[in-house]
């Protein structure tokens, strides 16, 4: 049995006053909900911040982005070692990072190596493009992306999967239930070739893409989509609340 997972991803939002404040409200919520893993993704400077105000329950936290190297002459850059002193996960080719700094497939796969060998859970990020969906390449584009990521790397053991077809990325414009299930369906095989049956079972595979709380029955309720990785709901406390909640609920009736 995967355990559902729901993660936010606050990007370059919230100061540390905000963030402070949002994530109170979200741990007084969540921290006792059980089956489900709540992550937290905040920027750089408030990961202290909402580490002491979460590390008496259940809410884990992820970095947004990771640097390779453990440390040295790297200006401005944050190592997987610096990050697991708050950070369980942490989040690996956004397509953000990808398009707007240059992150290329082999950086990509650094990162991932690195961070595993620091027992850092890296949520890996694939999706495609407008123009490659809609030119029917979505899962030639999504397996390219993963081989690569994954490339040397003998059993990725933790792996998370962030299936976020760039155009619904922040746009309203979600993926439906059943094309979100197909391509999560599709990168589960491929990760049973890469690996074996047992590794494609028990990774989990998030949809990422405009959830919010009024959509999220559509994603979870699908049988091969384990969570969800949401940006803007989850700079909003109730919607983040919500989503988790429903998550739950669904995957607990599922699985009964
Ligand atoms: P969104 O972002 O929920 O705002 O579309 C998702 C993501 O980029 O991870």
């Amino acid at each position: 049995m995967r355990i559902p997972m729901i993660a936010a991803n606050w990007k370059m939002n919230t100061t540390v006053s905000e963030a402070k404040k949002l994530v109170t409200e979200i741990h007084q919520e969540l921290s006792d909900i059980k089956n489900i893993d709540k992550v937290i993704c905040p920027p750089f400077i408030s990961l202290a911040t909402v580490y002491e105000l979460t590390k008496e329950g259940s809410i884990k936290l992820g970095a947004q982005n990771v640097y390779f190297e453990e440390k040295g002459a790297y200006t401005g850059e944050i190592s997987p070692l610096m990050l697991t002193d708050f950070c369980k996960y942490v989040i690996i080719g956004h397509s953000e990072r990808r398009q707007y700094f240059n992150e290329t497939r082999e950086i990509i796969n650094k990162k991932i190596r690195t961070s595993l060998s620091f027992k850092l859970m890296p949520i890996l990020c694939v999706g495609e493009s407008l123009e490659e969906n809609e030119a029917g390449n979505t899962e030639k584009i999504v397996a390219g992306q993963l081989k690569s990521a994954l490339a040397g790397i003998d059993y990725p053991n933790g792996l998370i999967l962030a299936y976020e077809p760039i155009w619904a990325i922040g746009t309203g414009k979600s993926a439906t239930g059943e094309q979100a299930n197909k391509t999560i369906g599709f990168l589960r095989r491929n990760i049973n070739e890469l690996y074996n049956e047992t590794a494609a079972q028990n990774v989990r595979i998030l949809y990422g893409g405009s959830v919010t709380d009024t959509n999220t029955t559509e994603f979870i309720s699908q049988p091969e989509i384990d969570g969800a990785l949401v940006g803007g709901a989850s700079l909003k406390a109730k919607q983040f609340i919500s989503i988790v909640k429903q998550a739950r609920e669904i995957k607990n009736q599922t699985s009964s």
